[in-house]
């Protein structure tokens, strides 16, 4: 209908400012990732976001000290994650010990942590390390913050969708076999008796086909029937969720709930790629903070609300991978929105913050470098590319390590072959813009012939399809070899 994002937004912040003065307060959430040498500092952050937005969790892909000071008082809650090469120190209880007390402890109460993610996206690293101390460390970890007196803070960890072998139709959700009994089912013991969430990060984008593209964007389409519930699903958010608690469900566990460690929709990716828009991503989150807003559960668990962290707050400049990765934020480094979809504050005006302007301080590189290990890839093209190839190509042995180390490797390997492609994909890009090509939210028929960009500069894409398969293959290996050590 033509209808433009900046027409729906005010609807969202009426529907915001209406239900923030009820008792059921939104918990709005989101990633807030350092990989940017052009960002605010941790205290304009936490200001910005407490005065200016209605988002009142973050989530971490670290525990950086700096951002945990910057926080206190603020009453934003903090997720913090533990890097994912800590893991199997962690399983002792000493280090478990340790860790909270150099990085919880010192912050704990003032800075309202409220849950602490062990790794991020372990089972995607295909590490038998990482993945068999995955929760021995999650317990350790548990123990040592009661040990410290702290009984409120929830110990989980994040999980790529590649942890269900089936996911359609929603009913039929299954974990791999081996991983179910060997990982998830003691993991949703641990979670039930903690009263922790599983989180997940289901990203309808990497689902995205043009065929679908309704389904991925919460616009009008017909449907998928599951046949086995009789419910049809409109969006692919959802089906993922209820594939979710399928799986869960065949386990036995029906009460352990779900949370959204990350989800979201880049503005800019590759040629090709035209789902990538401004249009598209306000679409997609604007009805994620409508229905977080809400407390809408899935068609499976209507009455469980999903709460939600987006991914991201900011345009990260400096993350390794394809140039998507570089914009999946919700503002921009200066902190003016890249678009609104509801979580600004009723009648506020955000004008660019002045110590935004693109400088590289030694400090921040070496925060920004600091914290690559720990911002792992999310969904997708880093992690399926980076993450994948580097294991294929250059043995499990780095991989282990975490991904520092991958993120170098695939930086050093070259995978990302930029330069000039970025450059003439930029510029086609904006040309395509400033022609009005993008003018209608969720138009997904617009302007598909505009960008052209010469091909022989574009790296080699893998279609997602492939990408998932070659996951699910390499896990696929990993069990058999899991199951015959278990014999
Ligand atoms: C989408 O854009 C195309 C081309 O600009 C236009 O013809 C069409 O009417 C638009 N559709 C909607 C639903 O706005
Ligand atoms: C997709 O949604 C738009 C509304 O934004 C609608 O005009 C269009 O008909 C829908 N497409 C399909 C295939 O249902
Ligand atoms: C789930 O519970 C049912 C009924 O009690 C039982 O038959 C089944 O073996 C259980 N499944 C698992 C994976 O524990
Ligand atoms: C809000 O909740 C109501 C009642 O549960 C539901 O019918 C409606 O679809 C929800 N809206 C959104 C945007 O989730
Ligand atoms: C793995 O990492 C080590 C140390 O960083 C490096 O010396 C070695 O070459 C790497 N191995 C591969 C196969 O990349």
């Amino acid at each position: 209908m033509g209808t433009r994002h900046n027409n729906f937004a005010p609807v969202l912040r009426l529907i915001a400012a209406v239900l923030s003065l009820s008792a059921t307060a939104s918990a709005i959430g989101v990633n807030y990732g350092t990989l940017g040498n052009n960002l605010p500092t941790p205290a304009t952050v936490a200001k910005f976001l407490k005065t200016k937005t209605i988002i009142e969790s973050v989530k971490l892909f670290n525990a950086d000290p700096d951002i945990l000071r910057a926080f206190a008082g603020s009453g934003l809650k903090v997720t913090v994650t533990i890097p994912n090469g800590l893991i199997p120190s962690l399983t002792k209880d000493d280090e478990a010990r340790g860790w909270i007390n150099d990085h919880i402890a010192p912050f704990y109460p003032k800075t309202k942590i409220n849950r602490v993610l062990v790794g991020n996206e372990i089972m995607a690293t295909l590490d038998d390390n990482l993945i068999s101390n995955l929760v021995p460390a999650m317990k350790a970890v548990h123990r040592a913050l009661v040990k410290a007196g702290i009984d409120d803070v929830q110990v989980t960890t994040a999980h790529a969708m590649g942890i269900l072998k089936v996911s359609e139709p929603p009913s039929a959700g299954q974990f791999w076999p081996g991983h179910d009994v060997a990982v998830y089912a003691p993991m949703l013991q641990f979670l039930r008796e903690t009263d922790a969430p599983f989180m997940v990060n289901p990203y309808s984008y990497f689902g995205y086909s043009p065929k679908m593209a309704n389904y991925s964007l919460f616009l009008p389409n017909p449907g998928i029937p599951d046949p086995a519930t009789g419910i049809t699903y409109t969006d692919m958010f959802d089906a993922t969720l209820d594939a979710t608690y399928s799986a869960m469900k065949r386990l036995n566990f029906t009460d352990v709930p779900l949370l959204v460690g990350e989800t979201g929709w880049p503005t800019l990716c590759l040629p090709g790629q035209l789902e990538c828009t401004v249009d598209n991503a306000a679409c997609y989150n604007s009805h994620l903070v409508a229905r977080d807003i809400n407390g809408t559960g899935t068609p499976l668990v209507p009455d469980k609300p999903i709460g939600i962290f987006l991914f991201a707050l900011f345009n990260e400049n400096q993350k390794p991978g394809p140039i998507t990765e570089q914009h999946w934020g919700l503002f921009k480094p200066d902190m003016t929105p890249v678009y609104d979809c509801g979580v600004v504050r009723p009648g506020e005006e955000i004008v660019a913050s002045p110590e935004s302007s693109p400088s590289s301080s030694p400090k921040e590189d070496q925060q920004a470098n600091g914290n690559s290990g720990d911002e792992q890839a999310k969904g997708d093209s880093t992690d399926e590319q980076a993450k994948g190839d580097s294991t294929d190509e250059q043995g499990k042995g780095n991989s282990s390590t975490g991904s520092e180390s991958e993120t170098s490797t695939s930086n050093a390997a070259g995978l990302y072959p930029y330069s000039q492609f970025v450059i003439d994909f930029v510029s086609a890009t904006s040309n395509y813009r400033d022609n009005g090509g993008l003018d209608s939210t969720c138009n997904l028929s617009g302007g598909v012939t505009t960008v052209t960009v010469n091909p022989s500069h574009a790296p080699i894409v893998k279609s997602r399809e492939e990408r998932w398969m070659r996951i699910w293959k390499r896990e696929a290996k990993l069990m058999k070899k899991l199951l015959r050590s278990s014999d």
